[in-house]
């Protein structure tokens, strides 16, 4: 269920509930006209992300909400904020808030307004398709105090990134058993053409069979799927802006429906969440959502291989050789690293269209998790300046990525002695290794960044501004470098 935003210039008399923003350096100060003597022995101390239900001076309902030291009231924290917020007034149906009122003169107000309402909208969401009893949520409209276009506009792009990482949550958390390669590329079928209800302008899409999958040489992507009874798809899905584009920017998600690891098989704890493991495709997906209501006078391309990794009589056998798109031939020594296989195919189709830039989102190695824990993504890439661009994006959309190395010296364990390359190093640095492996499929001159999400696309608590789940996370990053894309100057390689 969606919650409609507005922007208003005062809170409006019908709303069930009104939100304050309280800073924690302020408290003492008494702000707003509050019962204090009780928000204090609730223990209500203004710290961000507390959210506590009082009775206002007219007796209706006001929720206090935490901000933290005013000088740290940044998007992060009030997308964060905001989230709890949502949850504290899901059973109310109108939000009235004033949460814009805590951000300093002279900061960033649309980017604020922003983060406001995608944390309301994120904090709204919940994944019950399954459940018989879901837990009540009324929240449906929230109006915003403020005022100016600016402030507007902001809401309005808020609403659709938020809308567009609940569509990416929907896909992660829809079990791999029902996400069948077919149902994930008919979902992006439905939201490119709009006749999912999708707002915004059509986008061009391209969903290859099997057999034109056969055609094009996606060698990688057909030996993942020997094993499944399921038949692969390859999604390509493109806006053109309608004047001369200013740029070409190529997205490259994952779209593994479900990893069992393949013949060489997961331990079934391993296994449990491997639904996820399409959702640097969902991000992709989410992305280009937005792109149908921004309409950036850069053409973006959104490239994305489809199948499930299973063990099924035909499944790929260790040892087994597969030639990718480029012709590059593959040693596969573990079955479970699959994603670089499917990703090697979609990241040579992504560069014979010669775009401005590559970044690939995959929740692709395990180690990356042990590197980075579950909040952080793993980024690398081979161009310095496009990696800055990346990490700069992250960073505004409040979604965390750290830089990691690609060493040159350790291409040589990926030397196999009867094909190309293998599809594993050794035991350590799994991250870069798997890295190193993708970029060999980037043509030559090309700046390419890579994302590796499988920490931070999952999450078993609620955190800030996620839900239990897939997160979406990369949605908000894309959509950012989207919006500020310029082509990165050639050559400068990474380390
Ligand atoms: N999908 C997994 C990676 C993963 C692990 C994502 C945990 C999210 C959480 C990937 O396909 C995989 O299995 N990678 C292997 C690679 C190894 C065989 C070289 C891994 O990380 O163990
Ligand atoms: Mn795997
Ligand atoms: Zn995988």
């Amino acid at each position: 269920m969606s919650v409609s935003v507005t922007l208003t210039s005062t809170v409006p008399a019908g709303a069930d509930v009104t939100a304050l923003g309280v800073c924690s350096d302020q408290v003492d100060s008494e702000p707003h006209d509050l019962d204090w003597g009780l928000l204090r022995g609730l223990g209500f101390e203004g710290k961000a992300g507390q959210v506590q239900l009082v009775a206002g001076p007219d007796g209706r309902p006001v929720a206090a909400v935490g901000m933290g030291p005013a000088a740290d009231v940044t998007p992060a924290v009030i997308r964060r904020s905001s989230a709890a917020l949502a949850r504290g007034v899901r059973r109310h149906r109108w939000l009235g808030s004033s949460l814009l009122d805590t951000v300093a003169d002279g900061d960033d107000l649309a980017a604020a307004a922003q983060a406001h309402a995608e944390g309301i909208l994120l904090g709204a969401y919940g994944y019950d398709a399954y459940k018989s009893d879901p837990e009540p949520n009324s929240l449906r409209k929230l109006s915003v105090v403020g005022a100016g276009r600016e402030v507007r506009d902001a809401l309005r792009l808020g609403t659709a990134v938020a809308g567009a990482v609940c569509f990416a949550r929907d896909l992660v958390n829809e079990p791999g058993g029902s996400l069948t390669p077919e149902k994930l590329a008919a979902a992006a079928q439905a939201m490119a053409s709009g006749e999912d209800g999708t707002d915004g302008a059509a986008l061009e899409i391209q969903v290859s069979e099997r057999d034109e999958i056969v055609e094009a040489g996606l060698g990688g992507l057909l030996g993942v799927n020997r094993g499944s009874t399921q038949p692969p798809r390859f999604v390509e899905i493109t806006w053109r802006p309608p004047a001369d584009p200013e740029g070409f920017l190529a997205l490259v998600g994952k779209g593994i429906t479900f990893d069992s690891g393949g013949l060489s098989i997961k331990p079934a704890t391993g296994m449990e969440t491997m639904k996820i493991d399409m959702s640097g495709a969902a991000a992709v997906l989410g992305a280009m959502r937005v792109v149908k209501v921004l309409a950036p006078p850069i053409r973006v391309t959104g490239y994305i291989p489809i199948t499930d990794n299973m063990l099924g009589g035909d499944a790929s056998r260790p040892g087994d050789i597969l030639t990718i798109r480029n012709g590059k031939t593959v040693e596969v020594l573990n079955t479970d690293a699959e994603g670089r296989l499917i990703l090697a195919d979609a990241l040579s189709l992504a560069s014979e269209a010669r775009p401005d830039a590559i970044v690939d989102l995959a929740t692709l190695t395990g180690a990356c998790v042990v590197a980075l824990g579950t909040k952080v993504a793993g980024l690398m890439g081979n161009h310095d300046g496009w990696i800055d661009a990346v990490e700069a994006a992250a960073d505004r959309a409040g979604e965390r990525v750290w830089h990691l190395p690609l060493p040159a010296d350790y291409r040589k364990q990926l030397d196999s002695p009867v094909a190309d390359l293998k599809n594993i190093g050794n035991r350590w640095g799994g991250t870069l290794t798997a890295a190193l492996f993708l970029q060999e499929f980037v043509a030559e001159g090309i700046p390419w960044a890579h994302l590796d999400i499988a920490g931070p696309a999952w999450t078993d608590s609620v955190d800030g501004e996620a839900a239990k789940g897939g997160t979406g996370f990369g949605v908000r990053l894309l959509v950012d470098l989207i919006r500020n894309f310029s082509p990165p100057d050639g050559g400068s390689p990474g380390v």
